[in-house]
């Protein structure tokens, strides 16, 4: 996940922007690793929140894994659907291509 914070300084007319460190976004620390034939898992320090960006209730949880077969009937949270499908979709790490430049 990026985000992209704006920075307004007083004497600047134009906003200036940039990438905060891991560190900066209140000491914050989540690990996302998509699962080889299974969902997403999310571990550490994070909120899922619904388009209106209503949060779900998680109970505490600091570890839970979102649907990416399209078969739970709990999305956006994997119940274990993928395995009856058969989900198949190896994961490898590997580089994106740079952003397109907003317009
Ligand atoms: S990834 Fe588990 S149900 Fe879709």
């Amino acid at each position: 996940m990026t985000r992209t914070h704006l920075l307004l300084q007083e004497k600047v007319t134009e906003p200036v922007t940039y990438e905060p460190s891991r560190d900066t976004i209140q000491g914050m620390t989540t690990k996302i690793s998509p699962q080889t034939d299974g969902p997403i898992r999310i571990e550490g320090e994070f909120e899922i929140v619904d388009p209106m960006g209503t949060p779900f209730g998680l109970a505490g949880r600091t570890t839970i894994s979102l649907c990416r077969c399209g078969h739970s009937s709990n999305k956006p949270f994997c119940d274990g659907s993928h395995r009856k499908m058969g989900f198949s979709d190896a994961v490898v790490a590997r580089e994106l291509p740079p952003p397109m430049p907003k317009l």
